[in-house]
């Protein structure tokens, strides 16, 4: 066995050093410059297991994608803002409710920023948080099943991209407004913008033990753009920083009237100072109406509560809640270092990055230095917080990340290139292209205490002739450096699915081993659970008419059922019997005007089919489960409507 790996590794090895010489000669390896050894580091053999998991966002497919590195393979797609049919999600009757907000059934949004929850500031693996944009959202998904199990949606707010990061022990999952608008909403004019709108903060608490949402209060601001946050750490726990730009307060033709300020701000809130000033009966309750959707595993099924009101808070009635750092030139990201002392504006018009100091923050505020103020928080000055300036070369920086060494690595869009600086000297050590226009990038735990600095995943927004074409719409581009060493090199690219922005990284060994393999069948609390044969039945109600079905390889019980009439409303609830890993079963209806059922071992899923057509339909499973996975199915007899046809069901007569 030992002999066969050596002599398989060794032509693997051939193989891949012939391609990378053959490649030579051709255009794409121009860019490469791969040297053959770089192929060692990102080959996980058939079998081996990758070292991090990669959580990336969907961007507008809705949904997070999970891939594994350093080999780039795509291992999931978890369904959270988008209805999916590969397994069923915002489709069977349990997991629509999931969908709703106060605009009715939103079977899609745009997801940009994952981030995984904390404990003392370092990666904990229980949940990962997601934010929808369109229709202000955030939803928490579980580690240990990948399953969305809540979805918040986020009053007073519109395009919610400030959102959606942790503080360091998972108190709160912050959502900030990227469009400030009238708030109550009101029929009002455009142009009056100014003044008149405001942009909310919205600090969302996160139950320890069972990960429950709520949305506790929101901080309205003057009517900015609240572009990007993230927490402070370590001495600046308590705080939390937000970048705005359109400090004009321009309600058109933002890219010319957005851009006259020299210097935007970042706003430094002290959350803690809020949370006391709430504590003490602090805020005004608001009318409001927001969706809050949870999932409950037991029951496998999801449930929509309407919310009406949401405790305000306005931040100059909070002496020491809130300040602005001025900071050029439109920042995008705002990013705290490991250490909590350096927070980084990315002045995304800049050529320059700003770092400000929260020691000199913090001394500043003591010393009551400000420089005026905006609609009543102060402004500190620019050069009593500032602890230093990155001299990059490079042109519009948008995201920073750390690797726990002392270097941060910040990505330029229009210079298309990823940068490495030390933090405190400010000195640049390294430079490498992307291929191309980077936008976020990210170091397994580079928003945290503990950065695992291996490697630096940058996200480009442009692919162009790195793959093979697909028409005129190409899958953007991930590209992977080995960050281990004194310089970045740059050992692998791969496609990513729908548009990642942000991602978040974690050590596979703190997720694997408590990845959920089966739902317990003793455990499944689902109202139409059919957990064997014998609690199978069919029940009529009026035109609605229930099937408990169960199924195990290779057979559903009942598979013959007549007595079904056109006009019915048939809800099929299926239950999956196995109590094996890796065994679902599928569910597909003939003329069912959803999709498919895709259900996990132990678990329940319901749905619902109208019949329109007199005749005898089939339905069958979608997942080839066993040997006889083909023998898997059954039919459903339709009646004229008003016929006698008896109801009646069975198995193998
Ligand atoms: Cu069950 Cu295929």
């Amino acid at each position: 066995m030992k002999k066969y790996t050596f002599h398989l590794f060794a032509i693997l090895g051939m193989a891949l050093f012939l391609s990378s010489c053959g490649d030579q000669n051709g255009k794409a390896s121009s860019n490469s410059g791969l040297s053959s050894n770089n192929a060692e580091k990102v080959y996980v053999a058939p079998g081996e297991h990758d070292e991090f998991y990669a959580f990336m966002s969907g961007g507008y497919s809705g949904n997070l994608t999970v891939y594994g590195l350093p080999s780039g393979r795509m291992f999931k797609e978890i369904p959270v803002f988008s209805q999916f049919p590969t397994s069923g999600y915002g489709y069977s009757e349990e997991t629509k409710p999931m969908l709703n907000t106060s605009f009715g059934f939103v079977p899609w949004d745009d997801a940009h920023h994952p981030d995984i929850s904390q404990t003392n500031g370092e990666l904990d693996g229980r949940w990962i948080f997601i934010n929808g944009n369109n229709t202000p959202r955030i939803a928490r998904i579980s580690l240990s099943t990948f399953e969305t199990e809540e979805i918040m949606e986020v009053p007073n707010s519109a395009g919610n991209h400030s959102s959606s990061f942790v503080t360091e022990n998972t108190e709160y999952v912050v959502a900030g407004t990227r469009f400030s608008v009238p708030i109550p909403q009101r029929d009002m004019p455009i142009n009056e913008y100014k003044g008149n709108f405001r942009g909310s903060l919205s600090f969302i608490s996160v139950d320890p033990e069972d990960g429950h949402m709520d949305l506790k209060f929101q901080i309205l601001m003057p009517g900015f753009n609240y572009d990007l946050s993230h927490p402070g750490r370590g001495k600046s726990h308590g705080w939390f920083f937000f970048t705005t730009y359109n400090t004009e307060e321009a309600n058109s033709l933002l890219e010319v009237n957005a851009s006259q300020n020299d210097k935007d701000f970042i706003a430094a809130v002290n959350w803690k100072k809020i949370e006391e000033y709430v504590a003490n009966g602090g805020g005004t309750m608001m009318p409001a109406e927001y969706a809050h959707n949870v999932y409950d595993e037991a029951s496998h099924t999801a449930t929509s509560t309407l919310k009406k009101e949401v405790l305000t808070i306005d931040p100059t009635k909070v002496p020491g809640a809130v300040y602005f750092l001025p900071t050029p030139k439109s920042p995008h990201g705002v990013d705290v270092d490991p250490s909590g002392e350096y927070i980084i504006g990315n002045g995304k018009l800049s050529a320059d990055l700003t770092i400000h100091s929260f020691d000199k923050m913090v001394a500043a505020i003591e010393a009551k230095k400000f420089d005026g103020e905006a609609y009543g928080i102060p402004i500190l000055k620019f050069d009593d917080v500032l602890a230093g300036t990155v001299k990059s070369g490079g042109l519009g920086p948008l995201h920073t990340e750390f690797d726990g060494e002392g270097n941060a690595y910040t990505t330029f869009f229009i210079s298309s290139e990823v940068v490495m600086w030390k933090l405190g000297t400010w000195e640049v050590i390294d430079r490498k292209p992307t291929y191309y226009s980077v936008g976020h990038l990210m170091i397994p735990g580079g928003n945290s205490r503990k950065p695992f600095g291996k490697y630096v995943v940058a996200m480009n927004k442009i692919t162009k002739d790195r793959y093979l074409p697909t028409g005129p719409e190409l899958e953007h581009s991930a590209q992977i450096y080995d960050i281990s060493g004194d310089k970045m090199e740059l050992i692998y690219d791969f496609p990513t699915h729908g548009e990642p922005h942000y991602a978040a990284g974690i050590p596979a060994e703190l997720l694997a081993p408590k990845s959920k393999k089966i739902y317990k069948l003793s455990e499944n609390k689902h109202p139409f659970a059919a957990t064997g044969p014998a609690d199978t039945e069919v029940v009529r109600e009026g035109n609605e008419v229930h099937i408990y079905m169960s199924m195990i390889r290779s057979h559903f019980t009942p598979d013959n059922i007549e007595g079904i009439k056109v006009g019915d409303k048939v809800y099929f609830h299926v239950t999956n019997q196995e109590q094996d890993f890796d065994v679902p079963h599928g569910f597909a209806m003939i003329g069912a005007n959803n999709s498919e059922l895709l259900i996990m071992p132990g678990q329940t899923k319901s749905l619902v089919w109208e019949p329109k057509k007199v005749g005898v339909w089939p339905f069958y499973c979608t997942d080839f489960c066993s040997a006889l996975h083909q023998e898997m199915q059954g039919y459903i007899r339709v009646s004229p409507a008003g016929s006698n046809t008896e109801l009646s069901w069975s198995l193998g007569e």
